[in-house]
């Protein structure tokens, strides 16, 4: 020490500030071992913000009206601000529009039982859906990406059914997902790189993305890793909860199926479509559902498709499927791609690629085919109902 004390005075402050100094180290050492230890437990923080956050009356009169006219504060006595109770606890996982029981009054054919289906006026609960017992803030991204508690959705249903294609473990207090799908069981940043390869994913060229079909999501969680964003969308079915893990991992998604309605997308606002086993019978009626990938899609970009059809040859015992009706398939899929003048820039493996085109320029002759339909101006966003051909 540059300071040398020689009174007992000094030699007294100079403990003083050794033991400050040392104290203060201590504190920060344990401080950052206390906020390390996090890992895999669950967040001690989340769980100590989520007790405090248990009592929601903290603030009990939230008005999330605009005000734009300038009224705060005085809401005339007569509009009594209403408030809700919460709902019994059996209604943990209610969504109103996708009960299954009303679902199985609705057809099957062409999904529509796994569309929209809301209860009528008196059927409707005036209560406030209740959070799983146990609800702790998600983690933040990034890690939220890997680990979603147990408590928020405690369904292992998934962990058990999709154990060998890596989805979803159950490790304790918490789930984590090691980015498996069915079809990229090595996870999707692989999987990833290999549409990488084709895709020019990293350098801008692909900044919106949809996951049609998307499980839990792990498509889109592992592409926002690359500056990718990706809506997602799956029904709800069997597998509880594949919609609700991925909004607790903090991936924009929402339950939702291709059956009779158009997508709630604007013309032209995706980069890349994608479909990785999503049961979405793209061959089918006329090939509409990829007219209306045409739709979303904007020029050059681009549709994934892995999984059945594709590889039929070498994969259709394994699918347990004839190799007549998976030939079929893939001829219709083409065959619209075709007419949609969609390039195919790649097939390898159970991946296949292809690229809407750039301009119209670059598909003449298309006219002259007298399948082709194409849409008058008015109805150039409604491709689905009008099964016509939009020409961007
Ligand atoms: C990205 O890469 C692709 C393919 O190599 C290329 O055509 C495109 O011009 C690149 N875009 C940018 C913004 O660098």
């Amino acid at each position: 020490m540059a300071l040398k004390p020689n009174s007992p005075d000094g030699r007294t402050r100079s403990w003083v500030q050794i033991f400050i100094v040392f104290g203060l180290c201590c504190f920060f050492y344990i401080l950052g071992a206390w906020q390390r230890s996090g890992f895999g437990k669950g967040d001690s923080i989340a769980l100590e913000i989520t007790k405090h956050g248990a009592d929601c009356n903290i603030i009990p009169s939230l008005n999330f009206e605009t005000h734009h006219a300038g009224e705060v504060g005085n809401v005339g006595e007569s509009e009594k601000i209403k408030s809700f109770q919460p709902c019994p606890p059996r209604y943990v996982d209610y969504t109103p529009c996708q009960d299954q029981k009303r679902a199985m009054t609705f057809p099957r054919d062409n999904m529509i039982y796994r569309e929209r289906h809301c209860p009528r006026e008196e059927e409707k609960l005036h209560c406030l859906v209740p959070a799983p017992t146990g609800y702790v803030t998600p983690f933040p991204w990034p890690k939220s990406r890997d680990y979603v508690p147990y408590a928020n959705a405690p369904y292992k249903a998934l962990t058990v059914e999709k154990a060998i294609q890596n989805w979803i473990q159950y490790e304790g207090n918490v789930f984590r997902f090691p980015g498996g799908g069915t079809q990229f069981p090595q996870g999707a940043d692989k999987y990833i790189d290999q549409l990488a390869a084709v895709i020019p994913i990293t350098n801008g060229t692909v900044r919106t993305a949809l996951d049609t079909g998307c499980g839990v999501a792990s498509w889109g969680a592992y592409l926002w890793s690359r500056n990718v964003l990706t809506m997602s969308f799956a029904p709800r079915d069997s597998h509880e909860a594949q919609v609700q893990f991925a909004l607790e991992r903090g991936v924009p998604a929402v339950i939702g199926v291709l059956g009779t309605i158009k997508m709630p997308y604007p013309s032209r606002a995706f980069d890349m479509a994608h479909c990785s086993r999503c049961l979405i019978p793209w061959g089918a009626n006329d090939g509409m559902y990829l007219k209306e990938v045409d739709r979303v899609l904007r020029p050059g970009g681009y549709w994934v498709l892995s999984g059945p059809p594709i590889n039929w040859r070498n994969n259709y015992k394994a699918w347990q499927r004839p190799k007549e009706e998976l030939e079929e398939e893939q001829q219709k899929i083409e065959d619209v791609a075709k007419l949609l003048c969609w390039e195919k820039k790649h097939e390898k493996g159970e991946i296949a690629i292809w690229q809407k085109r750039v301009n119209d320029e670059s598909c003449r002759g298309r006219e002259d085919d007298s399948q082709a339909k194409f849409c008058k101006a008015e109805e150039a966003n409604d491709v689905w109902y009008e099964l016509c051909l939009r020409l961007l």
